[in-house]
């Protein structure tokens, strides 16, 4: 029995040494070969962490990196790899690892190539810091509202999104959102504080503690939209999966025939 137990815990034991250096309620992801060129094949910026199970630098770094991981969840995905498993080996010798830990980023997915953390102690803040920097910026930032109809008409085979918020700045979300939908969306942004922009377009309806519009132009049409959903991550990106692949209410209602009369 004893033995049997025993025997049981020496089986499990691998499994749980690699999965004890990043905290039980972790958000970063372990990665095998396999789901490594998952990450590679999406265009989102990534974060990977090449690690030993026995490294005490990897060990200390942990909880950093998960809270690294907490924070930008689901915006920037972090992951790990444990180079000391026999079936990652190859992958952390293409990486050209060196040195436990190794932080990379992937500003998006296998495009554009890797870069190392280097930017001093593995805090999260500091890790935060590098990761949000290193998101590709593809946003078109319109301070004057006068910019915004040429950037309309030169983007005009593309579905086209504006954000209208209180800021002189867009949040990473939208930051983070338009590198994902590099090249399928043309993303801008403008400020206004007042509505005033919001307001000539026929916008004006303002929910309690709702301010920030996303204003949809659909590929070939001048007439905008507004997106009602939730202001988000999750429902954002759902949307805006929804206009690439053209499954979007809006799209569907110009595209299908009109409802004949059941009367
Ligand atoms: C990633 O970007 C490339 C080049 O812009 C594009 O061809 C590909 O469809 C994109 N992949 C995904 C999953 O969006």
């Amino acid at each position: 029995m004893i033995l049997h137990t025993l025997t049981a815990l020496l089986l499990v034991l691998p499994a749980l040494v690699t999965a004890a250096i990043f905290p039980p309620d972790t958000k970063v992801k372990m990665l095998d070969p396999k789901g490594f060129k998952r990450v590679m094949k999406n265009n989102r910026t990534s974060v990977v962490a090449f690690v030993a199970p026995w490294c005490g630098h990897c060990k200390q770094m942990a909880p950093e990196y998960s809270k690294a991981a907490g924070n930008l969840n689901p915006m920037v995905p972090f992951y790990a790899v444990d180079c000391d498993a026999e079936a990652n080996k190859p992958l952390c010798a293409t990486q050209e690892i060196q040195g436990f830990p190794t932080v990379k980023v992937f500003p998006r997915g296998g495009q554009l190539p890797g870069q190392k953390y280097e930017s001093g102690e593995r805090t999260s803040n500091n890790l935060i810091k590098w990761a949000s920097r290193s998101v590709p910026n593809k946003i078109k930032a319109s301070p004057n509202h006068d910019d915004i109809p040429e950037w309309l008409e030169k983007n005009i085979d593309l579905p086209r999104v504006i954000l209208l918020n209180r800021d002189k700045k867009f949040p990473l979300l939208w930051q983070v959102l338009g590198n994902n939908y590099h090249k399928k969306i043309a993303f801008g942004h403008h400020s206004d504080p007042e509505g005033k922009f919001a307001a000539s377009l026929g916008f004006t309806a303002r929910e309690e503690g709702r301010f920030s519009k996303v204003i949809v132009y659909p590929a070939g049409s001048s007439v905008p939209i507004l997106y009602e959903g939730g202001n988000k991550y999750e429902p954002l990106s759902k949307y805006f999966r929804s206009i690439v692949d053209g499954t979007a209410d809006f799209l569907k209602a110009s595209t299908e025939p009109p409802a004949k009369d059941e009367l």
